[in-house]
């Protein structure tokens, strides 16, 4: 059961844009999404699925599904972002992330619907993702991937990733960047106002 209240997190929304200005909004999945995020796998390519979750699954599974939503349980969260397409709210990208408080690090996948991929999607939603990892008081942020994902190894190379094994499976590697921002400089409104609310709340908190 969640130990975060869903009206609690609502209020945690930020607009990224694409490369071309387009608008994106960022905001944790909520239970209304439940079909549009299915969907929304079921629609990337076989590919990019594979890149995603390291194997060939046509849609995420029940158990999975119901992980998904159940955000901030177990310190795991999902977001979404969503365009207008048509007059409808769309998921163009997701990233799911885990706070792991034992060592201070911040754990997290992503993936871009395949129509938006190069667009700068992914380097935005990344940026984000280091907010949120700082507003939590992480000290590392970092991911896994396929070692043929080029493109997923790109993006951790310029957005300032460093490259280790990944620990238990060869065919993965990690990458991993050092949060060391403090909260007042945290480049994102939403997630500077939570890191130093937070610090008000819990003056232990060194973020
Ligand atoms: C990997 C992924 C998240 C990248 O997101 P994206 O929005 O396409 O990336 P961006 O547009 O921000 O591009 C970032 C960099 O990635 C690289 N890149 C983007 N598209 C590429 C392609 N088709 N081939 C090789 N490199 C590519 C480039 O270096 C690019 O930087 P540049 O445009 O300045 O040259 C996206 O392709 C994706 O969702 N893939 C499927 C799922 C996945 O692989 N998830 C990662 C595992 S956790």
């Amino acid at each position: 059961m969640s130990t975060y209240r869903l009206e609690d997190l609502k209020q945690y929304s930020d607009t990224l844009r694409t490369r071309q200005g387009e608008a994106l909004n960022v905001r944790f999945v909520e239970p209304r999404d439940t079909d549009e995020l299915q969907h929304y796998f079921r629609s990337l390519s076989t590919r990019s699925r594979y890149n995603r979750f390291f194997g060939a699954v046509s849609e995420l599974p029940k158990g999975l599904l119901n992980e998904f939503l159940d955000v901030g349980a177990r310190e795991r969260f999902t977001v979404v972002a969503t365009m207008m397409v048509d007059g409808f709210e769309t998921i163009v990208a997701e990233a799911r992330y885990a706070f792991h408080e034992e060592n201070a690090t911040l754990e997290f996948g992503l993936s871009i619907d395949d129509r938006w991929q190069g667009h700068g999607i992914g380097t935005a939603l990344l940026r984000n993702l280091e907010c949120r990892a700082a507003a939590l008081g992480a000290e590392h942020i970092f991911g896994d991937t396929l070692r043929s994902n080029q493109t997923m190894i790109s993006l951790a190379r310029k957005s300032g990733f460093a490259f280790v094994n990944n620990p238990d499976d060869w065919k993965l590697v990690r990458f991993d960047k050092e949060i060391n921002v403090a909260p007042k400089d945290i480049p994102c409104a939403s997630w500077r106002l939570a890191a130093l609310s937070r610090r008000v709340v819990s003056p232990s908190a060194t973020a």
